[in-house]
């Protein structure tokens, strides 16, 4: 337990801080139920998936490659089914896409989980910034994809992060999605994790008369993978450690509540953290850039 941990208490939805993605389930049969997670094999999402298929939900696990897909599937019991996803390849996330389309599967979420943290020097990817590309235009070409597939009742579930607050002014650099006019590893990431909150709010704006929803969670400071690009954020982690840090457990319970909860059912356009609705960074609401950033992204999309 984090010293932090002994000062946080449970908000109104009974949950907290210190909830594991096991307690916000407690109780929970997922059987009959179809849920994707990006990024099955790492952190937060391999949590998940164990968590999911646990509770009894059939999970399409995605990872990178087919392989790490079917080696974190294989360590998780209950029913799941891998699939490879490279975010950063739009003919590898449209594989997947199809490959779900094709057999016919309803999904009642996708938990968009996969990311990447504080690149040191810029990389792009077909022409935009890395960091970008793969947490949100990735993730922005899955979703639409999989539209058709999402029940009458089905759920995104966006994986944000505090670190959404280091974005430039106005969240998203329209002039400079490929870094060409300035990069910064913390920036940049911001301004993906940023991507995500807006993503799910114009995504929620378009399910408006629907019974689908749209979210964005701040999972928590985790000591995962993710920041194995940078030693800076290493450092980091190991210092907040003993302080600031939630457990790999506590770390999926965001977004597994998120996904899950049947006390969710009409909530839509949110912002979570510690398994409770949360405020953004107030620009991060405003659905003028979320339409925007949703025009351009169907532009990129559609030339990638
Ligand atoms: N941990 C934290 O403190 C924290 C805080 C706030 C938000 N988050 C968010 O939580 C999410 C999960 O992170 P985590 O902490 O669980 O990190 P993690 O252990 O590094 O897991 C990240 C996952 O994303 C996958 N991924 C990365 N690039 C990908 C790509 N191009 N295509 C497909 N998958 C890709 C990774 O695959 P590989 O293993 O193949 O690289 C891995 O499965 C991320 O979106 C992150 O931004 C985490």
């Amino acid at each position: 337990m984090s010293i932090y941990e002994r000062f946080k208490s449970k908000g109104p939805s009974g949950f907290g801080y210190g909830s594991t993605a096991e307690e916000v389930t407690g109780g929970l049969s997922l059987e009959g139920k179809t849920m994707l997670v990006t990024g099955c094999n790492s952190g937060l999402g391999k949590e998940t998936l164990r968590v999911l298929a646990l509770r009894g939900a059939r999970v399409i696990g995605t990872a990178r490659t087919f392989e790490k897909a079917h080696q974190a599937c294989a360590t998780v019991g209950g029913q799941t089914v891998a699939l490879a996803c490279d975010l950063s390849d739009p003919a590898s996330v449209r594989a997947c896409t199809a490959s779900v389309v094709a057999v016919g599967i309803q999904l009642d979420a996708i938990i968009c989980n996969a990311g990447i943290m504080g690149l040191p020097k810029l990389e792009r990817a077909h022409g935009y910034e890395l960091q970008f590309f793969t947490n949100h235009i990735g993730h922005f070409i899955l979703v639409n994809g999989l539209l058709e597939q999402l029940s009458a009742t089905g759920r995104v579930v966006m994986l944000s992060s505090a670190a959404h607050i280091q974005a430039a002014k106005g969240g998203i650099e329209f002039d400079n999605l490929d870094g060409s006019k300035g990069y910064g590893a913390w920036r940049q990431y911001g301004q993906s994790k940023f991507a995500n909150i807006l993503f799910a709010k114009e995504l929620a704006r378009r399910f408006t008369g629907t019974q689908r929803t749209a979210n964005a969670v701040h999972p928590g400071i985790i000591k995962t993978n993710l920041a194995r690009h940078n030693l800076g954020a290493r450092i980091f982690y190991d210092i907040i450690g003993p302080i600031l840090l939630k457990t790999v457990p506590q770390g999926a319970a965001t977004q597994v509540y998120v996904a899950t909860s049947p006390a969710l059912v009409t909530v839509s356009g949110k912002y979570f953290a510690d398994c409770n609705i949360a405020a953004p960074r107030a620009d991060a609401e405003d659905p003028v850039t979320a339409n925007t950033l949703w025009k351009i992204s169907e532009q990129i999309a559609g030339t990638v």
